[in-house]
């Protein structure tokens, strides 16, 4: 289990968070972890996960995994063999990757069993809450509409994330994430107010001019 508050940052499969891109965020995102003391959490695509698991000491989460053994599928990625190759977590059910509810289950059980840490996504407080009588590790809620942009969830949405605490602590103790459009450190430090435990982030990082300063005013908010 990762130390709280914590900042995920989610490469998607940006060119600037890919392939030797990626090594160099990473090598940015390691030593900002060093000099700061705050956890930072990469979430890489599985070739580069792979790839660059070796070269750094941050945690790694693969972006996704199927709900599946090893067999006959083509095309697929399991929790076993992320865990051999490096993952310490994985992100289940990002806005971009969505599952049914039997996978989303059936990988935080598979997470539990392999000791995995599950960061399971939800779109708004009503799913978070229902989401959380699976027990994931961490609930991430982030408004599609948000993503990517420049508004922030703090600032278009703040009920969005009181009412996602309230649903999930009613159901089980686990710590909220938000994201979508997180930029600063004002975002940071105002999702935090509300009760968020850290911020799930990808292109307020991942195409930043400076990633470096990016990662240090977000981790200013977190203060
Ligand atoms: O996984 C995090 C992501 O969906 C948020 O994206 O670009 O709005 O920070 P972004």
């Amino acid at each position: 289990m990762w130390k709280t508050p914590v900042i995920i940052v989610n490469f998607k499969l940006y060119r600037q968070g890919s392939g030797d891109n990626a090594y160099s965020l990473l090598k940015t995102m390691e030593k900002v972890w060093e000099e700061r003391g705050v956890s930072l959490i990469a979430s890489l695509n599985p070739l580069d996960l792979g790839a660059l698991r070796d070269k750094v000491n941050i945690p790694l989460m693969i972006q996704h995994a199927d709900a599946t053994d090893f067999g006959a599928f083509t095309g697929r990625i399991n929790l076993e063999i992320s865990k051999e190759r490096g993952a310490d977590g994985v992100l289940i059910n990002h806005s971009e990757k969505r599952l049914n509810i039997a996978d989303i289950d059936y990988l935080v059980e598979k997470a539990k069993s392999l000791g995995l840490v599950s960061v399971v996504c939800a779109n708004n407080s009503r799913v978070s809450g229902a989401l959380a009588f699976l027990k994931p590790n961490f609930i991430a809620m982030e408004p599609p509409e948000l993503i990517g942009g420049d508004i922030s969830v703090s600032k278009a949405r703040p009920e969005a994330i009181t009412e996602t605490i309230e649903a999930v602590k009613s159901v089980a103790d686990i710590p909220v994430l938000v994201g979508a459009g997180i930029k600063n450190r004002e975002d940071v430090k105002r999702a935090m107010e509300l009760g968020a435990q850290g911020v799930l982030v990808a292109s307020g990082i991942v195409k930043a001019k400076n990633p470096e300063d990016a990662l240090n005013d977000l981790i200013d908010g977190m203060m």
